[in-house]
């Protein structure tokens, strides 16, 4: 087992499957106690099973670190308390949160209903603000914290279908920089070693094999949503003190870092200009640099989409 993580407590949301169940283990085989939060649903958020985050719980035994298992949903902000407070209740620290609990319920913008947007919005939006609002009072009580949120390429670039999850997905990003600013050193709160970083996952697993083209494919060894902890495990370690406020991605075997937004080009006219003199210098300022929207298609991407196109 390793020691990057040793005396630290982590709540890891969504980790009774998938990639949070990844991230669990990732902080447990580092030496963390781990509170596994999930409240057990399907992929659209309906229903609830203790099963889960009891069954993970269990392996991280096996490892020979602790966990206790929390089923709150993250999307009621008294229940999101409940989940800090299991840490607290257990170990008296909360050292580390990762906002990962998801659900999709994807459909056209021109077909889906306002329930669809709200669900979605309330369990990667606000499930995302309600723990980090419990927790970060506890992390600046103890001069340390690090929170991860899991965002997504649909944020990032925008995907087909996912204007609930891709809107979410992005304000759990505007959030992360936000956290990151007030705590970030000679700001108000930056005298504490609180960090916030965003990762944007990938691996196979029930949400992914839903995307037409996906289901029933065997996962390849790259897909294996556990390749995502250890870069959690990282920034939530003393080590990643000085990472502050970044957008990480994961895919294959490759860790990756995001761009922050920042300006390519510029017009710019003393006084302002009207919009027939930007329409008139809009192309020679800016053309060059628009970029395609959406998550760039590899070959094979390109390639099980057809076919499922085929198919139907
Ligand atoms: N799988 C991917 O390739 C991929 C890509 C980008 C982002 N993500 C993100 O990664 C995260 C995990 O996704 P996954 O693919 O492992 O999906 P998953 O469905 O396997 O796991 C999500 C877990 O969250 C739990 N959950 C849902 N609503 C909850 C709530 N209100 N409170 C507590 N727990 C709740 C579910 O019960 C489930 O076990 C999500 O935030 C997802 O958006 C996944």
């Amino acid at each position: 087992m390793g020691t990057l993580l040793a005396g630290k407590v982590g709540v890891v949301t969504g980790s009774g499957r998938g990639i949070g169940r990844g991230i669990a283990l990732a902080l447990a085989r580092e030496g963390a106690k781990v509170v596994v939060n999930d409240v057990g649903c399907d992929l659209g958020g309906r229903g609830t099973d203790a099963d889960p985050a009891a069954a993970v719980c269990k392996e991280i035994a096996a490892l020979g670190s602790e966990a206790v298992p929390s089923y709150d949903s993250v999307a009621d902000f008294t229940a999101a308390g409940n989940i800090i407070k299991t840490a607290l209740d257990a170990w008296g620290r909360c050292d580390v949160l990762v906002n990962n609990a998801g659900i999709i319920r994807d459909r056209a913008i021109v077909n889906m209903s306002e329930e669809e947007f709200d669900a979605v919005i309330a369990v990667h939006l606000k499930g995302g603000w309600n723990c980090c609002r419990h927790a970060l009072p506890v992390m600046k009580e103890q001069k340390f914290g690090r929170v991860i949120n899991i965002v997504s390429s649909a944020g990032l670039r925008g995907n087909f279908g996912q204007s609930n999850y891709g809107a979410a997905k992005a304000g759990l990003m505007g959030l992360t920089f936000v956290i990151a600013v007030e705590f970030m050193k000679g700001n108000a709160e930056g005298k504490y070693s609180i960090t916030a970083n965003a990762l944007a996952p990938a691996g196979m697993t029930r949400m992914v094999g839903t995307i037409p083209g996906m289901e029933g494919r065997p996962v390849p060894p790259e897909m294996n949503p556990e390749l995502n902890g250890p870069i959690v495990a990282f920034l939530a370690s003393d080590r990643a003190a000085h990472v502050n406020g970044q957008v990480f991605g994961r895919r294959g075997y490759a860790y990756t870092l995001f761009q922050t937004p920042k300006p390519l080009a510029a017009l710019y006219k003393e006084g302002g200009m009207s919009a027939e003199e930007i329409a008139r210098n809009f192309d020679a300022a800016f053309t060059e640099h628009l970029s395609v929207p959406g998550i760039p298609q590899t070959a094979a991407m390109k390639q099980a989409q057809a076919a499922a196109a085929a198919k139907k």
